[in-house]
């Protein structure tokens, strides 16, 4: 080619060239051949690209002995062929696909790319996009392997343990994948035999032996039983999706997996299991729950801890789906558990003057407690409030979390230690971490106050400082909201 940019309008006419592959998947060969073709200037009609033991191409089989010439080689000073890194990759996996033409189609569009070496852009070219769906079929087929393999554990003829599994795989995979097996199942000898070609680790080399037939594995063996128990106890009926789950495990893979076995009893029983599962509230079936409708339905059956059964009822948060600001307290107290809503009792009456006071709308924020139900001793007729320890208010993060990935709010008020720690997930000083911000994950910020029924508590001077202390608290709360609610964010 010589300096000069390749051409589809190269002549057609012409020695004709046939390439046999040493394996179906010997994408290094076909690499380097075509990089030669290329190089001098072969157009791609005047190439065959025959598959060992494959049915290859009759013009190049025919034998049509004068067309059909050795290979050419490259002038030393030719410019070597170009290819994007994006082609390379996509390459190397189509290059493993079952179709015959694939090497033929590989070829071509190396040819194109040197004229047009932006081709694989184009997502509308025919060429570019058959390239595509092999990749994504091969990697598809490989990521069968990985999760399909299952091994049967039999004696070699030393009287040592031997595990054998079977695959068949739609594409040339196997030889690709055997790093995979070899890294996950490194101490142990396996082979795993398929009908294009089978792979033999015995803890130190790889060796590679022609197709096998289903016959030669072996059907069952004593972890077979192990296997099934197991995933019979780690099936989970709350994310059963039939459809899904059929796409996922074929049906052609079934016959290799013991625990296949299983799966229309598992999928019968599935559904009562999950109704049983929501009534007792489990955390799989939570999993699922989505707006703030469900989960306070869902916390009505929450006994993660012993102070479920101490109140009436689980407290959830109360506010605007969407609320810029989240509010959130301690626990319910005595009147939020008989009236089943956060802040209504004395603390929440001096918390809403508090924030009428600092311009901030309770209506328009979502408030709620770091933990749901009203933990207390019973005194006489008295219902005594007692504090949550972490652990409760660890085991109940779990309901705020949702909440907080439902509302996801700009700004989040704690009000108090209790409260800090269900949104930190540790003890933090209320001293150290009053006043300033503190950014979460999800890019939400955090400011902690101390709680108004701490406020209730104080009288004379003390109370008078603290509350002015909450005020100042409030008033930086009010001036955040207002920089996202005008868009001019600091
Ligand atoms: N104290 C809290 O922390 N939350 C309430 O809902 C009421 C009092």
């Amino acid at each position: 080619m010589s300096g000069q940019a390749l051409s589809t309008r190269a002549p057609s006419m012409g020695a004709h060239y046939a390439v046999q592959l040493p394996a179906p998947d010997d994408f290094a060969f076909w690499r380097d051949q075509a990089r030669a073709l290329v190089q001098c200037e072969v157009p791609p009609d005047r190439v065959s690209w025959i598959e060992s033991g494959g049915t290859g191409d009759l013009f190049a089989q025919s034998g049509a002995s004068g067309l059909v010439k050795r290979l050419p080689v490259p002038d030393r000073d030719s410019r070597p062929a170009r290819a994007s890194k994006r082609f390379l990759s996509l390459a190397r996996n189509a290059a493993l696909h079952s179709d015959p033409e694939r090497f033929a189609l590989l070829y071509r569009l190396l040819w194109r790319l040197q004229s047009n070496p932006r081709m694989m852009e184009d997502k509308t070219d025919p060429d570019v996009r058959r390239m595509e769906e092999l990749d994504k079929s091969v990697r598809r087929d490989s990521h069968k392997m990985h999760a399909f393999v299952r091994f049967r554990q039999v004696e070699d003829a030393a009287g040592d343990e031997h595990y054998v599994a079977w695959f068949e795989p739609d594409h040339h995979i196997v030889r690709a994948n055997a790093g995979f097996f070899m890294r996950r199942f490194a101490n142990m000898n396996w082979s795993i035999l398929t009908p294009r070609g089978c792979l033999h680790w015995d803890g130190e080399t790889m060796r590679e032996s022609g197709p096998a037939q289903r016959s030669d594995a072996p059907d069952g063996d004593p972890v077979e039983e192990l296997w099934k128990s197991y995933y019979a106890s780690i099936f989970n009926p709350a994310r059963l999706k039939v459809g899904a789950m059929l796409s996922e495990m074929p049906k052609k893979y079934w016959k290799n997996m013991p625990e296949a076995a299983l799966i229309p009893d598992l999928i019968a029983g599935a559904q009562a299991r999950e109704a049983n599962m929501v009534a007792a509230g489990t955390r799989e079936a939570r999993e699922r729950l989505d707006s703030l409708a469900e989960l306070a339905e869902a916390a009505r059956n929450c006994r993660d801890c012993p102070i479920a059964d101490c109140g009436t009822r689980a407290v959830m948060g109360e506010g605007a789906q969407s609320a810029p600001l989240m509010i959130v307290g301690e626990q319910p107290g005595d009147h939020e558990d008989l009236a089943g809503r956060p802040f209504v009792g004395p603390a929440g009456q001096l918390l809403d003057a508090a924030l009428t006071q600092a311009g901030i709308d309770r209506s328009a924020a979502y408030v709620t407690n770091a933990v749901k139900h009203f933990k207390f001793v019973q005194r006489g007729k008295r219902r005594i409030h007692q504090t949550p320890t972490a652990k409760e208010i660890d085991t109940c993060r779990w309901w705020l979390e949702s909440e907080l990935a439902i509302v996801k709010p700009r700004v989040i008020l704690a009000l108090g230690a209790s409260a800090a720690r269900g949104l930190l997930g540790k003890t933090v000083s209320l001293k150290a971490a009053r006043g300033a911000p503190i950014m979460l994950e999800d890019k939400a910020e955090l400011w902690v106050t101390a709680h108004p029924a701490y406020l209730l508590r104080l009288d004379g001077e003390a109370r008078e400082e603290q509350a002015a202390f909450f005020s100042s608290d409030l008033a930086k709360v009010q001036a955040r909201l207002d920089t996202f609610t005008s868009g001019t964010q600091v």
